[in-house]
C-alpha cells in the first residue's frame, strides 16, 4: 500500500506524519509519499523525510499515486474531483462544519475516515487523536495563562515577604482539564475544579485539585462517558458557585464541552466584571461557542482588565510533539486496517472502523455522523 501525506493549508503548523513515523510505516510494509515541504512548519525537512524512506512529490502526484491520504485537516480546498474514486481520505473531519464537502466526497465515491470520530473505547485509546490534542491544549493553556498573569503561580517565601500561590479554576475535567490540573499543580497553584460528571472526582483529587460538587447533575451512561445537557435548575446553582469561585481565582481554564452541541456558557459577563483585573481566562471551548459569554474565537479580548483568550488551536502552536502524537495515533489505527502483506482492508464490521468511517461506497456509514448531520 502507498500512503500520501498532504501539506496542511492555512495557519496549521502540524503535519500528519513525521519522519520517525515514516520509518514505522515502512516497517509495516507501507510506502509513504510526502508532499514537498509538508513538514516545514513542524520542523521536519524534506531531507529528513527522504532519509526516513519517504518519496517527496508535488501535491497532484501525491494525490494521484496513493491509495490513502493523510492530513490533519480535511483537504477541503482541493477540487473534490482531483481525488480518485475509492481513495481513502483520513483526517480530523469536523463533519458538521464540513458537511457540504463530505456530501461531495460521498457522491464522488471517496471513503472518508474521520479521526475525530474514533470511538471512546479502551481498545481505541491508543488511536484517540482528540485525547492527544486535548493533552497538548491543556498543557499549553496553563503555560499561556502563567506567562500572561502578573503574578507568580507558586507560593514564594522570600526576604521580601511571603507571596501567596495563584488560584486556578478549571471548568471541565476531561482530557484537557485533567492535563491543566496537573500542570497548574506542578507550577504550584491552588486548583479548584468543576465538572458535571461525578466519575472524575477521584481523578481530580488524585492530581491535587479540589473538586467542587454541584448537587443534582444529570449524567447519562448512554452518552459514552461524555457530558449531557443539564437542567435549568442545575445550571443556575452551578453558575452561582462558579461565579463565587471565579471571583476568587487568578486564572480560569475553561474546557467544558458537550459533543455535537454548543459549549455550555459557564462564565457570565457579570462574573468577568467582578473578577480581579489582571486575571486570565483561557477558553478552550472557543470554537464551539465558548464557556465564557465574552469569548471571541481566535482572539484575546480584555474586559475589566481580565484577559479572555479564545483559543482552540493550541496543538498547532506545539507542532513537533503534537504531530508526533498525531502520527503515532494514526499508526495504531493503521495496525487494525492493514493485513500482514500491508494490504488495506476497510473492515466495516470492526466497531472502530465503522464508527470512524464517515462515508464509503457512496453511503454514510458512521452512526455518529448520521446523528450529527440529522440523517437519522
Ligand atoms: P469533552 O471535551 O467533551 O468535555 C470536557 C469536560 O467538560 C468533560 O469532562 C465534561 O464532563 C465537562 N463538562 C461538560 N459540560 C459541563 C458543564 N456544564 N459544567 C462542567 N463541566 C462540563 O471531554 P473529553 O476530554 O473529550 O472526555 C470525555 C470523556 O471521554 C471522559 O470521560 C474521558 O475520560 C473519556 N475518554 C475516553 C477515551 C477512551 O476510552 N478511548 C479517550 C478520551 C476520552
Amino acid at each position: 500500500m502507498i500512503i500520501g501525506v498532504l501539506k496542511e493549508t492555512g495557519n496549521e503548523n502540524r503535519v500528519a506524519i513525521l519522519p520517525a513515523e515514516v520509518v514505522a510505516l515502512k516497517k509495516m510494509g507501507i510506502d509513504v509519499w510526502v508532499e514537498n515541504n509538508a513538514g516545514e512548519r513542524a520542523f521536519a525537512s524534506d531531507l529528513a523525510y527522504r532519509t526516513a524512506g519517504a518519496r517527496l512529490a508535488e501535491r497532484k502526484d501525491v494525490i494521484s499515486e496513493t491509495e490513502m491520504l493523510l492530513s490533519i485537516n480535511p483537504p477541503v480546498k482541493d477540487d473534490i474531483t482531483s481525488f480518485k474514486d475509492g481513495q481513502i481520505l483520513c483526517s480530523v473531519l469536523n463533519p458538521v462544519v464540513n458537511s457540504n464537502w463530505l456530501e461531495k466526497a460521498r457522491l464522488n465515491g471517496l471513503s472518508v475516515l474521520a479521526l475525530d470520530l474514533i470511538p471512546r473505547t479502551t481498545r481505541a485509546q491508543s488511536m484517540d487523536i482528540l485525547s492527544s490534542m486535548a493533552t497538548v491544549s491543556g498543557y499549553k493553556a496553563v503555560l499561556n495563562a502563567a506567562s500572561l498573569l502578573p503574578r507568580f503561580f507558586p507560593m514564594f517565601m522570600s526576604a521580601a515577604g511571603t507571596i501567596k500561590p495563584s488560584r486556578v479554576l478549571i471548568l471541565g475535567a476531561g482530557v484537557a482539564g485533567l492535563q491543566a490540573i496537573a500542570i497548574s499543580r506542578k507550577l504550584g497553584a491552588v486548583v479548584e475544579v468543576f465538572d458535571v460528571r461525578s466519575a472524575v472526582k477521584e481523578e481530580v483529587q488524585s492530581l491535587g485539585g479540589k473538586f467542587i460538587e454541584v448537587v443534582g447533575a444529570k449524567e447519562d451512561i448512554a452518552a459514552g462517558g461524555y457530558a449531557v445537557e443539564q437542567t435549568d435548575e442545575f445550571k443556575r446553582k452551578q453558575q452561582e458557585l462558579i461565579q463565587e469561585r471565579a471571583i476568587a481565582s487568578d486564572v480560569v481554564i475553561a474546557t467544558a464541552q458537550i459533543p455535537g452541541m454548543k459549549a455550555p456558557v459557564l462564565l457570565l459577563k457579570e462574573t468577568i466584571y467582578s473578577m480581579k483585573p489582571g486575571s486570565v481566562i483561557v477558553d478552550l471551548a472557543a470554537s464551539s461557542g465558548g464557556n465564557c459569554e465574552l469569548t471571541e474565537n481566535g482572539k484575546t479580548v480584555v474586559v475589566n482588565g481580565v484577559n479572555i483568550i479564545g483559543k482552540s488551536d493550541y496543538p498547532s502552536d506545539m507542532p513537533s510533539d503534537a504531530s508526533k502524537m498525531f502520527g503515532c495515533n494514526i499508526i495504531n489505527l493503521l495496525k487494525i486496517m492493514v493485513d500482514k502483506d500491508a494490504k488495506l482492508i476497510l473492515n466495516l464490521q470492526d466497531d472502530i472502523i465503522n464508527g470512524t468511517t464517515a462515508v464509503h461506497g457512496k453511503e454514510y456509514i458512521s452512526q455518529r455522523v448520521k446523528q450529527l448531520l440529522n440523517l437519522i
